[in-house]
């Protein structure tokens, strides 16, 4: 079911191959099957942590579906965090994810978005949960290792951003 096609990414983004499935279909008794964006920040890259974060990401059960090591530029950037543009952290957060290279991921599987978002941990990791990504690694609310798309509408659209439109086969 799955085909290997070539992303046709928004203008800065990296050209990668990636793949693309059709509309998901639900099996019997299963649950809500979803796609989700994760990115490994500059300080998660920079401490080596990608194979851990993977290992954790394929432990909880859930798939990798594409996976590219990538600079970003200051439109792209900008354009993740938009929801954040205004606020007293924001280019602080676009300083530090420009400031070296990031892993981006899209991740599915059942309820992807929410179990991505319990293995990252609060936003704070000296108030994320014990076990968690940003608990264990984070030094920061800036430098705190990862972002996962924080609903579905943000997940449909940063994972636009980086892959591109999902292509029905
Ligand atoms: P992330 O999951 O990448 O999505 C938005 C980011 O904004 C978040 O992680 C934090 O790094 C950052 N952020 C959110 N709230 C704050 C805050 N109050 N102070 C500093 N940075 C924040």
């Amino acid at each position: 079911m799955l085909k290997q096609v070539r992303a046709k990414p928004r203008a800065g983004a990296e050209t990668a191959p990636r793949e693309v499935d059709r509309a998901l279909p639900k099996g019997e008794g299963e649950g809500l099957r979803e796609r989700t964006f994760v990115m490994v920040k500059p300080d998660g890259v920079a401490k080596g942590l990608t194979d851990e974060i993977v290992a954790r990401i394929e432990r909880a059960g859930l798939k990798i579906v594409s996976m590219r090591r990538m600079r970003l530029d200051r439109g792209l950037a900008e354009e993740l965090y938009s929801v954040h543009r205004g606020k007293d952290f924001f280019e602080r957060l676009v300083e530090h994810v420009l400031s070296g290279e990031v892993v981006v991921m899209l991740v599915e599987g059942e309820q992807a978005i929410a179990r991505m978002r319990e293995l990252s941990g609060a936003t704070d990791p000296t108030k994320a949960a014990k076990g968690t990504i940003r608990s264990e690694f984070g030094s920061s609310t800036t430098e705190n290792v990862i972002h996962a798309a924080d609903s579905a509408e943000s997940a449909g659209q940063e994972t636009r951003i980086f892959f591109g439109k999902p292509k029905i086969l």
